[in-house]
């Protein structure tokens, strides 16, 4: 297939690359500088420049481009700083959203029928989850009247779009949370080398995580396989506490011990990271992708991928 890829310069963006490219399909990848030009060549990719959020100026950069596939795996998580309330505004919102309803009308322009959408495991709500597997049958957007519900609001916005919209079969992939080259082991890392604070003591909520590289496989994979209408949680097969996390992430990346803070401090704080972090535990199942996509994670856990380098 020829795909369409927003997002190509980011933590998934690079191994989603060369893994679409490794099954046989081309890439376009919009940028929004010339610079990204040799970096994303270099993994395979033809550029495009554009910013998702200036509707025609993407339309307009999209001229005489067909595709059969648009993904979206905009964010601007890179450059989030913490907040104590994700506001209606946040960028990365926006691109779920605004971002979201552009790269639908880029994929008509385009002649696209196929659309895949990132989403968020943690659109199933901030709070605990209990022991139980959280399937794709479970509610998705709870809201909790905290600080992270715009955060649920853009994911079920996103997902809901691309479910909607005519003409496109609208696929959605509930990530879990990213680790791996660029993403959080790396910022992790990094802050425990400053000895900054990285989180609550004690073990912290469960979470489920997933390889970018993983979370790329099963992309490639629901590209290929998805149905239209569905979404799809990915996550590896072992949900872990943060504590465990940040030992693992020190561990691998050969960092000082994390520094860690009473949970109370931390929502005092920086309230949504307490949310996310201490009054959040969620185990995912992704028996659905297994099954119907015929994707497995190469490393089954945190500290399995992150031991592999
Ligand atoms: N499931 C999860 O846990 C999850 C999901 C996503 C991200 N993260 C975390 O967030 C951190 C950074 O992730 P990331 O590298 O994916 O995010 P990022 O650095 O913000 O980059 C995302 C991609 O979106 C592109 N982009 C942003 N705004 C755009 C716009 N207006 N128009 C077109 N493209 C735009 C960026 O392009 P430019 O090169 O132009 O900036 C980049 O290619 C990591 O720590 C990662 O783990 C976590």
């Amino acid at each position: 297939m020829q795909v369409l890829l927003a997002g190509a310069t980011g933590a998934i963006g690079r191994p989603l690359i060369r893994a679409l490219v490794a099954n046989g399909h081309s890439v376009s990848a919009i940028v929004r500088s010339p610079a990204a030009h040799p970096l994303v060549r270099e993994l395979g990719a033809e550029p495009i420049t554009a910013d998702v959020l200036d509707r025609d100026g993407l339309l307009g950069a999209l001229d005489g481009v067909r595709a059969d596939a648009v993904v979206h795996q905009a964010t601007a998580l890179r450059s989030a700083k913490p907040q104590r309330r994700i506001p209606a505004d946040d960028p990365t919102g926006l691109l779920r959203t605004v971002g979201t309803a552009h790269l639908l009308a880029a994929a008509e322009v385009v002649g696209a029928r196929r659309f895949l959408t990132q989403s968020l495991i943690l659109g199933y709500g901030y709070h605990d989850h209990g022991e139980r597997p959280l399937t794709e049958r479970d509610r998705f957007g709870v809201y909790d009247g905290g600080v992270a519900d715009e955060v649920v609001r853009a994911c079920v916005d996103g997902e809901q779009q691309v479910f909607a919209a005519a003409g496109v079969d609208g696929i959605a992939l509930r990530y879990g949370l990213f680790y791996g080259p660029g993403a959080f082991s790396d910022l992790f890392a990094g802050l425990m080398r400053k000895h900054v604070p990285v989180g609550p003591l004690g073990p912290g909520g469960v979470n489920s995580w997933v390889h970018v590289a993983d979370a790329a496989a099963a992309t490639v994979a629901a590209l290929e396989h998805g149905t239209p209408g569905r979404a799809y949680n990915i996550a590896d097969d072992t949900p872990i506490t943060w504590r465990e996390f940040f030992t693992e992430v020190s561990r691998s990346h050969g960092t000082p011990r994390p520094i860690r803070l009473p949970a109370w401090a931390i929502r005092l704080a920086v309230p949504y990271l307490g949310a996310l972090m201490a009054d959040t535990s969620m185990r995912i199942s992704s028996a659905l992708a297994h099954d119907a996509l015929g994707w497995r994670p190469q490393y089954s856990s945190v500290a399995e991928g992150l031991a592999a380098g």
